[in-house]
């Protein structure tokens, strides 16, 4: 009985290496996501209800937000290639750099066993007609999309990393997690640069109520994710 208990045990750490070791209050080494690390459990204590919740609600709201900018992004290189080939390689370049994010939160729903928000299907539809409509307003629109979508990404990973720091000692994984999300972030600051300073995005008609109208919408987008 107790042979099969700790074989359990060592598959789950295998498979979910954050959730596993932590929630498990192991104290040895642990097989990570992003490489071995020989570095001892930094404590024992096991998560409370409130920090699982909040791994959890992390790695979920933020694969529904990389799914979304993939579809934007998408959506505004199925446009612009034809109406404006010029701009066609920056925007390649800001999704690849999303598809690179979205692989990323993929394998943390993996590894740790998140389940993705239900409304997956919805941010496919709404991410590529947001990025379809914005781009067939313009150049400077579709800009416009990005600053707004990136000042709310960019302020949503902040806050996920001051949310996150009380777990930074807990386990060396949740600090390669924090890591990531940084890195992330510091990608979404440099698209919405390149939207602003170098093809005028704050000069696209109506602006203010086009990027105050995004905003509100990933805003909520978060809210809901965080929830369902
Ligand atoms: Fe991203
Ligand atoms: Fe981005």
């Amino acid at each position: 009985m107790f042979a099969l208990r700790r074989n359990s045990i060592v598959t789950i750490q295998r498979i979910f290496p954050i959730a596993a070791a932590v929630r498990y209050g192991s104290s040895t080494t642990a097989t990570g996501a992003y490489g071995t690390h020989n570095t001892p459990v930094a404590s024992n204590e096991t998560l409370s209800r409130e920090d699982n919740k909040l791994l959890d609600q992390v790695i979920r709201v933020d694969h529904a937000g990389e799914l979304g900018a993939n579809r934007i992004y998408k959506g505004q290189h199925f446009i612009l290639r034809v109406t404006n080939p010029r701009v066609a390689p920056t925007i390649q370049h800001m999704w690849d750099q999303e598809k690179y994010h979205l692989s990323i939160f993929n394998k943390y729903c993996t590894e740790h066993n998140v389940r993705p928000t239900v409304l997956r299907p919805l941010w496919d539809v709404a991410g590529f007609a947001l990025g379809v409509g914005s781009a067939l307003l313009g150049t400077r629109a579709a800009m416009a999309c990005t600053e707004a979508v990136e000042t709310v990404i960019g302020d949503h990973y902040n806050n996920q990393i001051r949310e996150t720091a009380h777990l930074e000692d807990k386990h060396p994984e949740f600090s390669k997690l924090r890591e990531k999300l940084a890195e992330l972030r510091d990608d979404e600051l440099g698209h919405l640069n390149a939207a602003v300073d170098d093809w005028e995005a704050q000069k696209a008609p109506a602006h203010g109520l086009f990027t105050n109208a995004i905003k509100l919408g990933c805003k909520t987008a978060i809210w809901l994710c965080k929830r369902f």
